[in-house]
């Protein structure tokens, strides 16, 4: 008989929010913005950027020590950090590694992957695969950014938008079929990546005088055209998830989206037909905070109450690369 485990659960979530509180009339003293204009368009109210000398790994790792607090799981039983960031503390090391270092998880594998605010729903189906092979018992999966390192202030189309923070869950193996992470759909359109990036900074334009007098070292986005590429692959990883799982979406307690843009959850409520009411949404005090964006919300759902034992849920997102996802989850 196969020892493999039938299926892999969320043990535990924890998120961390720096407590710097940014309101848009804040931004509005030196951005050429208003209030008005931000929470109309967004939804977003306020954001938190991380103080000095915080960094993504610091988030991270007390995201990580909340999520195995909430687990029961002590630091030695640790075996896989995954952490998806797109604003890691450095090239190289991984940020999975400086966490590891700051929580003490020191029988952990550790490696980041790279999917933008998607990537946490692709760490999601990396580490579940791993637990899978019955080699790994307690995964750490953390998505953490510093968005306000690659914010350009001069650039009021993206820098009202984003915000910082962390979350984490602790993945591990379950004998029962029925609950846990039941399915992923992952996609990748990297023909339209130019849509959302940052140009400077890698191996293509590495730090010069003049990458950074061209601004290549900020993020760079057409908004317009990202919004409607969101609504589209969203609803169709959503359809497409539901459909191969024979379910409904009646049947979805609650929906975790991305995080970034109150119209387009929206449109997306309503080209899914899902009322706004099973949405969870907390965009308002975060704004975008891209791959920790998922960790948060889950997180908070589950300490407010929000989802439940047996509760069917579906964790959405899209970003960069383009990137994209949904997975469904049965909880415990
Ligand atoms: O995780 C993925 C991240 N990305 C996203 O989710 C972004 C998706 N896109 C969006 O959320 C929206 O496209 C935005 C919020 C970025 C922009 O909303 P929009 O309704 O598409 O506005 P727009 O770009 O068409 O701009 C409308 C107007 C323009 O002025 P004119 O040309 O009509 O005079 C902009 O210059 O709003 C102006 N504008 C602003 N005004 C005040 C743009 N940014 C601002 C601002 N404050 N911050």
């Amino acid at each position: 008989m196969s020892t493999l485990p039938r299926s892999v659960v969320i043990k535990g979530t924890g998120s961390y929010t720096p407590a710097n509180i940014k309101t848009n009339d804040d931004l509005a003293e030196f951005v050429d913005t208003s209030e008005e204009w931000i929470f109309t368009r967004t939804g977003i109210k306020e954001r938190r950027f991380a103080t000095e000398g915080e960094n993504t790994s610091h988030m991270g790792t007390e995201a990580s020590r909340r999520a195995l607090a909430n687990a029961g799981i002590q630091t030695s039983a640790v075996d896989l950090v995954i952490v998806a960031t797109i604003t890691p503390d450095m090239p190289f090391p991984s940020t999975a590694c400086l966490i590891q270092t700051q929580l003490g998880v020191s029988n952990a594998v550790c490696m980041d992957i790279e999917a933008a605010c998607s990537g946490f729903l692709y760490i999601m189906e990396v580490a579940a695969s791993m637990i899978k092979t019955g080699r790994y018992q307690n995964a750490l999966i953390v998505g953490t950014e510093k968005l306000s390192s690659i914010l350009d202030w001069e650039d009021r189309t993206t820098c009202v938008l984003f915000g910082d923070g962390a979350g984490a869950a602790v993945l591990g193996p379950s004998d029962s079929p029925q609950t846990g992470l039941l399915d992923f759909k992952l996609g990748a359109d990297g023909a339209n990546g130019e849509v959302l990036f940052m140009p400077g900074g890698g191996s293509a334009n590495p730090a010069t005088g003049t990458s950074i007098d061209n601004r290549l070292h900020f993020l760079k986005m057409r908004g317009k055209e990202v919004f409607k590429l969101a609504v589209k692959v969203m609803e169709q990883a959503a359809k497409e998830i539901l459909e191969q799982n024979g379910l409904n979406s009646d049947q979805l307690a609650c929906v975790i989206p991305h995080q970034a843009n109150l119209r387009i959850i929206e449109l997306l409520s309503s080209r899914l037909e899902i009322p706004m009411d099973r949405f969870y949404l907390n965009l308002e005090k975060y704004g975008n905070t891209s791959a920790a964006s998922i960790p948060i919300a889950l997180d908070e759902a589950f300490r407010d109450g929000r989802i439940n034992s047996g509760d069917l849920v579906l964790l959405v997102a899209f970003g960069a690369g383009l990137t994209w996802g949904a997975t469904l989850v049965r909880c415990p």
